[in-house]
Protein backbone atom coordinates (compact mmCIF):
# COMPACT_ATOMS: atom_id res chain seq x y z
CA UNK A 1 0.00 0.00 0.00
CA UNK A 2 1.52 3.97 -1.19
CA UNK A 3 0.79 5.99 0.84
CA UNK A 4 -0.71 3.79 3.74
CA UNK A 5 0.64 6.91 6.46
CA UNK A 6 -1.69 9.17 4.75
CA UNK A 7 -5.38 9.86 5.97
CA UNK A 8 -7.44 7.37 3.97
CA UNK A 9 -4.69 4.94 3.47
CA UNK A 10 -4.12 4.30 7.28
CA UNK A 11 -7.92 3.69 7.72
CA UNK A 12 -7.63 0.93 4.64
CA UNK A 13 -4.43 -0.39 6.34
CA UNK A 14 -6.45 -1.01 9.26
CA UNK A 15 -9.63 -2.75 7.84
CA UNK A 16 -6.98 -4.65 6.06
CA UNK A 17 -5.53 -5.79 9.41
CA UNK A 18 -8.66 -6.71 10.89
CA UNK A 19 -9.57 -8.86 8.20
CA UNK A 20 -6.24 -10.75 8.57
CA UNK A 21 -5.15 -9.74 5.13
CA UNK A 22 -1.53 -9.05 4.90
CA UNK A 23 -0.12 -5.44 4.15
CA UNK A 24 3.22 -3.36 3.32
CA UNK A 25 3.08 -0.23 3.62
CA UNK A 26 5.53 2.36 1.48
CA UNK A 27 4.95 5.94 2.23
CA UNK A 28 7.65 8.75 2.33
CA UNK A 29 6.03 10.14 5.88
CA UNK A 30 6.37 13.45 3.89
CA UNK A 31 2.35 13.99 4.54
CA UNK A 32 1.50 11.20 6.66
CA UNK A 33 2.62 9.74 10.10
CA UNK A 34 4.39 6.36 11.32
CA UNK A 35 1.74 5.96 14.00
CA UNK A 36 -0.71 5.78 11.54
CA UNK A 37 0.81 2.11 10.19
CA UNK A 38 0.25 0.88 13.90
CA UNK A 39 2.65 -1.64 13.99
CA UNK A 40 2.23 -3.32 10.69
CA UNK A 41 5.44 -3.39 8.57
CA UNK A 42 6.26 -0.06 7.29
CA UNK A 43 8.89 0.87 4.57
CA UNK A 44 9.85 4.70 4.67
CA UNK A 45 10.58 5.45 0.65
CA UNK A 46 9.43 7.10 -2.37
CA UNK A 47 6.96 5.54 -4.82
CA UNK A 48 9.95 6.39 -7.68
CA UNK A 49 12.40 4.34 -5.91
CA UNK A 50 11.92 1.35 -8.53
CA UNK A 51 15.08 -0.39 -7.12
CA UNK A 52 12.93 -0.13 -3.48
CA UNK A 53 9.75 -0.63 -4.98
CA UNK A 54 10.54 -3.98 -6.87
CA UNK A 55 12.39 -5.08 -3.82
CA UNK A 56 9.91 -4.84 -1.69
CA UNK A 57 7.67 -6.72 -3.88
CA UNK A 58 9.64 -9.60 -4.80
CA UNK A 59 10.40 -9.74 -1.27
CA UNK A 60 6.42 -9.57 0.01
CA UNK A 61 5.43 -11.61 -2.99
CA UNK A 62 2.84 -8.52 -3.63
CA UNK A 63 0.13 -9.29 -5.81
CA UNK A 64 -1.49 -6.43 -5.20
CA UNK A 65 -0.87 -2.87 -5.01
CA UNK A 66 -3.53 0.03 -3.51
CA UNK A 67 -1.88 3.21 -4.42
CA UNK A 68 -2.71 6.12 -2.23
CA UNK A 69 0.75 7.84 -2.52
CA UNK A 70 -0.16 11.74 -4.31
CA UNK A 71 -0.08 15.35 -3.32
CA UNK A 72 -4.06 16.34 -3.24
CA UNK A 73 -3.83 20.00 -2.61
CA UNK A 74 -5.81 21.31 -5.52
CA UNK A 75 -4.73 24.95 -4.99
CA UNK A 76 -1.41 24.02 -4.80
CA UNK A 77 -1.32 22.22 -7.97
CA UNK A 78 -2.73 25.28 -10.16
CA UNK A 79 0.30 26.80 -8.28
CA UNK A 80 3.29 24.20 -8.76
CA UNK A 81 2.06 22.04 -11.65
CA UNK A 82 5.31 20.50 -12.18
CA UNK A 83 5.71 19.04 -8.55
CA UNK A 84 2.30 17.51 -9.64
CA UNK A 85 3.09 15.90 -12.47
CA UNK A 86 6.32 14.47 -11.09
CA UNK A 87 5.30 13.09 -8.09
CA UNK A 88 1.23 11.96 -9.30
CA UNK A 89 2.16 11.24 -12.67
CA UNK A 90 5.99 10.18 -13.10
CA UNK A 91 6.19 8.42 -9.55
CA UNK A 92 3.21 6.39 -10.52
CA UNK A 93 5.20 5.34 -14.09
CA UNK A 94 8.29 4.63 -11.58
CA UNK A 95 5.94 2.68 -9.38
CA UNK A 96 4.08 0.91 -11.81
CA UNK A 97 7.15 -0.47 -13.81
CA UNK A 98 8.56 -1.19 -10.58
CA UNK A 99 5.73 -3.52 -10.33
CA UNK A 100 5.07 -5.15 -13.31
CA UNK A 101 8.92 -6.38 -13.11
CA UNK A 102 8.22 -8.07 -9.70
CA UNK A 103 5.40 -9.41 -11.58
CA UNK A 104 2.53 -7.47 -9.51
CA UNK A 105 -0.79 -8.44 -11.28
CA UNK A 106 -3.65 -5.70 -9.73
CA UNK A 107 -3.46 -2.25 -8.68
CA UNK A 108 -6.41 -0.09 -7.20
CA UNK A 109 -5.65 3.47 -7.51
CA UNK A 110 -7.53 6.47 -5.63
CA UNK A 111 -8.56 8.55 -8.54
CA UNK A 112 -10.96 11.37 -7.67
CA UNK A 113 -14.85 12.65 -8.60
CA UNK A 114 -12.80 16.06 -9.96
CA UNK A 115 -11.90 14.41 -12.74
CA UNK A 116 -15.44 14.95 -13.90
CA UNK A 117 -15.02 18.97 -13.46
CA UNK A 118 -18.17 20.45 -13.05
CA UNK A 119 -20.42 17.69 -14.19
CA UNK A 120 -23.39 18.26 -17.20
CA UNK A 121 -25.82 16.93 -14.32
CA UNK A 122 -25.75 15.29 -11.22
CA UNK A 123 -25.86 12.50 -10.36
CA UNK A 124 -22.30 11.73 -11.34
CA UNK A 125 -22.28 8.55 -13.12
CA UNK A 126 -19.28 7.09 -14.64
CA UNK A 127 -20.28 7.73 -18.01
CA UNK A 128 -20.44 11.47 -17.83
CA UNK A 129 -16.84 12.67 -19.62
CA UNK A 130 -13.85 13.17 -18.50
CA UNK A 131 -12.88 17.24 -17.68
CA UNK A 132 -10.25 18.40 -15.08
CA UNK A 133 -10.58 21.90 -14.03
CA UNK A 134 -7.60 21.60 -11.93
CA UNK A 135 -3.57 20.09 -12.60
CA UNK A 136 -4.26 17.89 -9.53
CA UNK A 137 -7.66 15.83 -10.97
CA UNK A 138 -5.56 15.83 -14.51
CA UNK A 139 -2.89 14.06 -12.91
CA UNK A 140 -5.51 11.33 -11.73
CA UNK A 141 -6.90 11.69 -15.59
CA UNK A 142 -4.00 10.95 -16.59
CA UNK A 143 -3.28 7.83 -14.27
CA UNK A 144 -6.40 6.86 -15.27
CA UNK A 145 -5.13 6.20 -18.45
CA UNK A 146 -2.04 5.06 -17.68
CA UNK A 147 -3.68 2.40 -15.92
CA UNK A 148 -5.42 1.75 -18.86
CA UNK A 149 -2.51 1.62 -21.15
CA UNK A 150 -0.53 -0.52 -18.63
CA UNK A 151 -3.56 -2.97 -19.09
CA UNK A 152 -3.34 -3.40 -22.39
CA UNK A 153 0.35 -3.58 -23.09
CA UNK A 154 1.56 -5.41 -19.31
CA UNK A 155 -1.62 -7.04 -18.71
CA UNK A 156 -1.81 -5.04 -15.45
CA UNK A 157 -5.50 -5.15 -13.86
CA UNK A 158 -6.91 -2.09 -12.40
CA UNK A 159 -9.81 -0.54 -10.45
CA UNK A 160 -9.91 3.31 -10.37
CA UNK A 161 -11.84 4.25 -7.44
CA UNK A 162 -13.39 7.84 -7.93
CA UNK A 163 -13.73 9.40 -4.05
CA UNK A 164 -16.40 11.59 -3.27
CA UNK A 165 -14.99 13.68 -0.37
CA UNK A 166 -13.33 11.62 2.19
CA UNK A 167 -14.84 12.39 5.89
CA UNK A 168 -14.97 11.67 9.16
CA UNK A 169 -12.79 9.22 11.47
CA UNK A 170 -12.14 6.24 12.97
CA UNK A 171 -14.75 5.12 15.44
CA UNK A 172 -12.84 4.59 18.08
CA UNK A 173 -11.12 7.73 17.41
CA UNK A 174 -7.70 6.57 17.00
CA UNK A 175 -7.07 8.04 13.97
CA UNK A 176 -8.67 10.55 11.69
CA UNK A 177 -7.83 13.34 9.20
CA UNK A 178 -4.94 15.58 10.88
CA UNK A 179 -5.99 18.95 10.25
CA UNK A 180 -2.42 20.91 10.26
CA UNK A 181 -2.60 19.35 6.38
CA UNK A 182 -6.31 19.63 5.67
CA UNK A 183 -7.77 21.80 3.13
CA UNK A 184 -11.61 20.06 3.66
CA UNK A 185 -14.81 22.27 4.85
CA UNK A 186 -15.19 19.11 7.53
CA UNK A 187 -11.96 19.59 9.52
CA UNK A 188 -11.83 23.32 8.85
CA UNK A 189 -14.88 23.90 10.28
CA UNK A 190 -14.43 22.28 13.63
CA UNK A 191 -10.96 23.83 14.02
CA UNK A 192 -12.83 27.24 13.67
CA UNK A 193 -15.08 26.01 16.32
CA UNK A 194 -13.01 24.14 18.58
CA UNK A 195 -9.97 26.41 18.26
CA UNK A 196 -11.54 30.06 17.16
CA UNK A 197 -8.14 31.13 15.62
CA UNK A 198 -9.53 31.42 12.03
CA UNK A 199 -13.08 31.79 11.36
CA UNK A 200 -14.65 29.49 8.56
CA UNK A 201 -15.00 31.20 5.22
CA UNK A 202 -17.71 30.25 3.44
CA UNK A 203 -17.51 30.09 -0.52
CA UNK A 204 -20.56 32.00 -1.68
CA UNK A 205 -23.87 31.37 -0.24
CA UNK A 206 -25.68 32.54 -3.77
CA UNK A 207 -25.77 29.46 -5.53
CA UNK A 208 -28.92 28.48 -6.84
CA UNK A 209 -29.17 25.35 -4.29
CA UNK A 210 -32.06 25.36 -1.48
CA UNK A 211 -29.84 26.84 1.34
CA UNK A 212 -27.29 28.95 -1.48
CA UNK A 213 -24.11 26.77 -1.01
CA UNK A 214 -22.23 24.34 -2.72
CA UNK A 215 -23.50 20.35 -2.54
CA UNK A 216 -20.92 17.37 -1.81
CA UNK A 217 -20.77 14.16 -1.49
CA UNK A 218 -19.53 13.20 2.10
CA UNK A 219 -17.93 9.60 1.97
CA UNK A 220 -16.90 7.83 5.17
CA UNK A 221 -13.47 7.24 5.58
CA UNK A 222 -13.94 3.50 7.26
CA UNK A 223 -16.64 3.26 4.12
CA UNK A 224 -14.05 4.03 1.44
CA UNK A 225 -11.40 1.65 3.10
CA UNK A 226 -14.07 -0.90 2.53
CA UNK A 227 -14.26 -0.03 -0.97
CA UNK A 228 -10.71 -0.87 -1.27
CA UNK A 229 -11.01 -4.23 0.18
CA UNK A 230 -14.48 -4.99 -2.33
CA UNK A 231 -12.11 -3.79 -4.89
CA UNK A 232 -9.12 -6.21 -4.43
CA UNK A 233 -11.58 -8.77 -4.15
CA UNK A 234 -12.70 -7.88 -7.63
CA UNK A 235 -10.01 -8.14 -8.97
CA UNK A 236 -8.55 -11.49 -7.05
CA UNK A 237 -12.73 -13.08 -8.69
CA UNK A 238 -10.51 -11.99 -12.57
CA UNK A 239 -12.32 -8.84 -12.43
CA UNK A 240 -11.65 -6.64 -15.80
CA UNK A 241 -9.98 -3.13 -15.43
CA UNK A 242 -12.83 -0.30 -14.91
CA UNK A 243 -13.07 3.05 -12.88
CA UNK A 244 -16.19 3.64 -10.33
CA UNK A 245 -17.25 6.31 -8.39
CA UNK A 246 -17.15 5.88 -4.19
CA UNK A 247 -19.57 7.90 -3.00
CA UNK A 248 -22.82 8.07 -1.25
CA UNK A 249 -25.18 8.89 -3.71
CA UNK A 250 -26.37 11.92 -0.99
CA UNK A 251 -25.47 15.40 -1.62
CA UNK A 252 -25.12 18.17 1.62
CA UNK A 253 -24.46 21.59 1.32
CA UNK A 254 -21.56 23.54 3.39
CA UNK A 255 -24.83 24.88 5.50
CA UNK A 256 -26.02 21.69 6.31
CA UNK A 257 -22.49 20.59 7.70
CA UNK A 258 -22.18 23.64 9.85
CA UNK A 259 -25.82 22.77 11.21
CA UNK A 260 -24.61 19.35 11.97
CA UNK A 261 -21.51 20.15 13.76
CA UNK A 262 -22.98 22.98 15.50
CA UNK A 263 -25.72 20.50 16.84
CA UNK A 264 -22.58 18.28 18.16
CA UNK A 265 -21.01 21.00 19.92
CA UNK A 266 -23.91 22.78 20.77
CA UNK A 267 -22.60 26.25 19.77
CA UNK A 268 -21.78 28.46 16.44
CA UNK A 269 -19.22 27.42 14.04
CA UNK A 270 -18.09 30.74 13.98
CA UNK A 271 -17.92 31.95 9.88
CA UNK A 272 -18.09 34.43 7.61
CA UNK A 273 -19.91 34.05 3.31
CA UNK A 274 -17.07 35.79 1.11
CA UNK A 275 -17.36 35.08 -2.83
CA UNK A 276 -17.35 31.95 -4.81
CA UNK A 277 -14.32 30.46 -5.43
CA UNK A 278 -13.16 30.08 -8.83
CA UNK A 279 -13.70 26.51 -10.61
CA UNK A 280 -16.35 25.26 -7.69
CA UNK A 281 -19.02 22.98 -8.97
CA UNK A 282 -22.02 24.32 -7.25
CA UNK A 283 -23.08 20.96 -7.15
CA UNK A 284 -21.28 17.35 -7.06
CA UNK A 285 -22.43 14.05 -5.72
CA UNK A 286 -22.37 10.55 -7.19
CA UNK A 287 -24.34 8.18 -8.94
CA UNK A 288 -23.28 4.68 -6.69
CA UNK A 289 -25.42 2.37 -8.77
CA UNK A 290 -21.79 0.92 -10.70
CA UNK A 291 -19.49 0.29 -7.41
CA UNK A 292 -22.76 -1.42 -5.69
CA UNK A 293 -23.13 -3.73 -9.40
CA UNK A 294 -19.36 -4.18 -9.99
CA UNK A 295 -17.95 -4.40 -6.27
CA UNK A 296 -20.75 -5.39 -4.73
CA UNK A 297 -19.59 -2.19 -2.03
CA UNK A 298 -22.49 0.19 -0.76
CA UNK A 299 -21.84 2.78 1.94
CA UNK A 300 -23.15 2.28 5.53
CA UNK A 301 -22.48 5.83 7.07
CA UNK A 302 -24.05 9.05 6.22
CA UNK A 303 -23.37 12.79 7.48
CA UNK A 304 -24.46 12.39 11.02
CA UNK A 305 -21.28 9.36 11.37
CA UNK A 306 -18.82 11.21 9.38
CA UNK A 307 -19.53 14.35 11.50
CA UNK A 308 -19.78 12.39 14.98
CA UNK A 309 -16.33 10.68 14.02
CA UNK A 310 -14.86 13.85 13.38
CA UNK A 311 -15.18 15.95 15.93
CA UNK A 312 -14.84 13.21 18.20
CA UNK A 313 -11.51 13.07 17.21
CA UNK A 314 -10.73 16.67 16.73
CA UNK A 315 -11.45 16.57 20.49
CA UNK A 316 -9.66 13.69 21.24
CA UNK A 317 -7.08 15.20 19.89
CA UNK A 318 -6.70 18.75 21.52
CA UNK A 319 -7.45 17.06 24.83
CA UNK A 320 -4.49 14.04 24.33
CA UNK A 321 -1.32 13.97 22.73
CA UNK A 322 -1.23 13.83 19.42
CA UNK A 323 -2.28 11.16 17.67
CA UNK A 324 -1.83 9.73 14.27
CA UNK A 325 -3.35 11.51 11.53
N1 LIG B 1 -9.06 13.03 0.89
C1 LIG B 1 -9.95 13.10 -0.11
O1 LIG B 1 -11.08 13.59 0.04
C2 LIG B 1 -9.60 12.53 -1.47
C3 LIG B 1 -10.55 12.61 -2.50
C4 LIG B 1 -10.23 12.07 -3.75
C5 LIG B 1 -9.00 11.45 -3.95
N2 LIG B 1 -8.09 11.39 -2.92
C6 LIG B 1 -6.80 10.72 -3.18
O2 LIG B 1 -6.65 9.68 -2.22
C7 LIG B 1 -5.27 9.50 -1.92
C8 LIG B 1 -5.07 9.53 -0.42
O3 LIG B 1 -5.57 10.76 0.07
P1 LIG B 1 -5.40 11.16 1.60
O4 LIG B 1 -6.48 12.11 1.90
O5 LIG B 1 -5.22 9.94 2.44
O6 LIG B 1 -4.02 11.96 1.47
P2 LIG B 1 -2.80 12.09 2.51
O7 LIG B 1 -2.00 13.26 2.07
O8 LIG B 1 -3.28 12.03 3.92
O9 LIG B 1 -1.96 10.75 2.23
C9 LIG B 1 -1.07 10.63 1.16
C10 LIG B 1 0.14 9.85 1.68
O10 LIG B 1 1.02 9.62 0.57
C11 LIG B 1 2.35 9.85 1.00
N3 LIG B 1 3.11 10.20 -0.21
C12 LIG B 1 2.93 11.26 -1.04
N4 LIG B 1 3.82 11.22 -2.05
C13 LIG B 1 4.58 10.09 -1.86
C14 LIG B 1 5.64 9.49 -2.56
N5 LIG B 1 6.14 10.04 -3.69
N6 LIG B 1 6.17 8.32 -2.12
C15 LIG B 1 5.69 7.77 -0.98
N7 LIG B 1 4.68 8.29 -0.25
C16 LIG B 1 4.14 9.45 -0.69
C17 LIG B 1 2.25 10.98 2.02
O11 LIG B 1 3.36 10.99 2.91
C18 LIG B 1 0.94 10.61 2.72
O12 LIG B 1 1.17 9.76 3.84
C19 LIG B 1 -4.52 10.58 -2.69
O13 LIG B 1 -4.05 10.02 -3.89
C20 LIG B 1 -5.59 11.62 -2.97
O14 LIG B 1 -5.31 12.34 -4.14
C21 LIG B 1 -8.36 11.91 -1.69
Amino acid sequence: MTGGAGYIGAHTVRALHAIGRPVIVLDSLELGSAAAVLDLPLVVGDISDEALVEQICRDHEVDTIVHFAAYKNVGESMKLPAKYFHNNVDGTVHLLDAAVRAGVRHVVFSSSCSVYGTPASVPVDESQPIHPESVYAETKAIVERVLHWYGVVHGLESVSLRYFNAAGASFDSAIGEDWTYALNLIPVAIRALLTGDQELQVFGDDYPTPDGTCIRDYIHVDDLAQAHIAAIDYLAAGGDSTAVNVGTGLGSSVFDVLRGIERLAGRPVPHHVVDRRLGDPVSTFSDPARSFAVLGWQPKYGLDEILSTAYRWHVAQLEGPAGPG
